[in-house]
């Protein structure tokens, strides 16, 4: 008993006194994470091998990543369509590498379990095979991924997912529509809708696999052709808008969320995408309640006023103020102590 309540406690203030665990700060900071839990291709190898869907979902920055990591999705891909749902492009042509890099870098502080797969952005890695390995170099080195992903299966584009794997480096195909070819694709179409296109869906999966690729990507084809090629392939195919019958599944964040809700973005919110919330919704009437508190007055009310100075204090503060000449501010904290929420002595 006595060990409890008269050891512990000085033991305790002694910890804290050495501790850099913040006290009373305003910002708490995020919690430490367990970075031994990160999901790796040998887990999702397992939950391949066992039937078991796989998840995916795009994120950007720290917050969303802190959601992918809580929900327990088991990838998070970093993905270039940041260009049009964080930067608002028409296109993901436009977004650079070193953006990305900005992107990778606070998803890797957020999302301390799932598997990092970070996208090669448009013109960051067709020019030749070592500018897409020291693109992949970067994405890792300096955006803190586990793995990259590229679009695309032309023969260039399977030489370099060759020589990035070859570099020790994972790799992530993307097949059907990809969206940074849509000059030759003619826009954002679906892909293998005649039997040549569904035949190539399926044979660039498998060069892509056997040029070491751990998953491939497949957008926006019909189900059967997403059929076809998982069960081709060994590695594990991820569907967007790609049917059910895929290993796993990926939709972009914002999204799945319902976001972006303004008539603009909902006509170009893909049409395979469940919405799985209207947050766009609840951010829009939380914004408009926060203006309408401010111009009214009622937010900061006293439950968000938490900084206190005591009546003894503030007496003294203004003493300081009409040494200092400023007659008026001392009248103003002469005039709160009365009205505030300020604590007593
Ligand atoms: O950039 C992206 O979000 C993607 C997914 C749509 C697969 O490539």
């Amino acid at each position: 008993m006595l060990f409890r309540t008269q050891i512990i406690p000085s033991l305790l203030s002694k910890i804290r006194c050495m501790s850099n665990i913040p006290e009373n700060l305003v910002y708490g900071g995020p919690k430490p994470q367990n970075p031994n839990q990160r999901v790796t291709l040998t887990h999702l190898r397992q939950k391949h091998k066992k039937g078991e869907p796989i998840t995916v979902v795009t994120a950007y920055d720290y917050p969303s990543a802190v959601h992918l990591d809580t929900a327990g999705i088991d990838v998070c891909l970093v993905g270039d369509s940041a260009a049009m749902v964080v930067h608002g492009h028409d296109t993901t042509l436009p977004i650079t590498l070193d953006e990305m890099l900005v992107h990778c870098r606070a998803v890797a502080r957020g999302a301390k379990t799932p598997l990092l797969v970070g996208d090669l952005p448009f013109g960051s890695y067709e020019s030749s095979s070592n500018q897409a390995v020291d693109t992949a170099v970067r994405i890792l080195k300096e955006g803190g991924m586990d793995a990259i992903k590229l679009e695309g299966g032309s023969p260039s584009r399977i030489t370099a997912a060759k020589a990035i794997v070859e570099a020790g480096i994972a790799v992530m195909g993307h097949v059907g529509l990809t969206p940074q070819a849509i000059s030759v694709l003619g826009g954002f179409r679906p892909q293998g809708k005649n039997v040549a296109s569904a035949v190539k869906v399926v044979e660039t999966a498998l060069a892509l696999q056997e040029v070491g690729c751990f998953s491939v990507v497949l957008e926006c084809v019909p189900a059967v052709v997403a059929a076809a090629a998982t069960s081709a392939l060994r590695i594990p195919t991820i569907g967007i808008g790609a049917g059910p019958f895929c290993s796993g599944q990926v939709l972009v964040y914002h999204d799945l969320l319902g976001m972006l809700q303004h008539p603009h973005h909902a006509k170009v919110t893909p049409k395979f995408c469940k919405q799985y919330a209207h947050v766009g919704d609840v951010i829009n009437k939380a914004l408009s309640e926060y203006k309408e508190e401010v111009m009214n007055g009622s937010f900061p009310g006293p439950a968000h006023t938490p900084y206190k100075i005591t009546d003894t204090e503030v007496n003294k503060f203004a003493n300081e103020l009409q040494k200092l000449g400023l007659d008026k501010a001392a009248a103003v904290v002469a005039e709160k102590i009365n009205t505030s929420s300020n604590s007593k002595d």
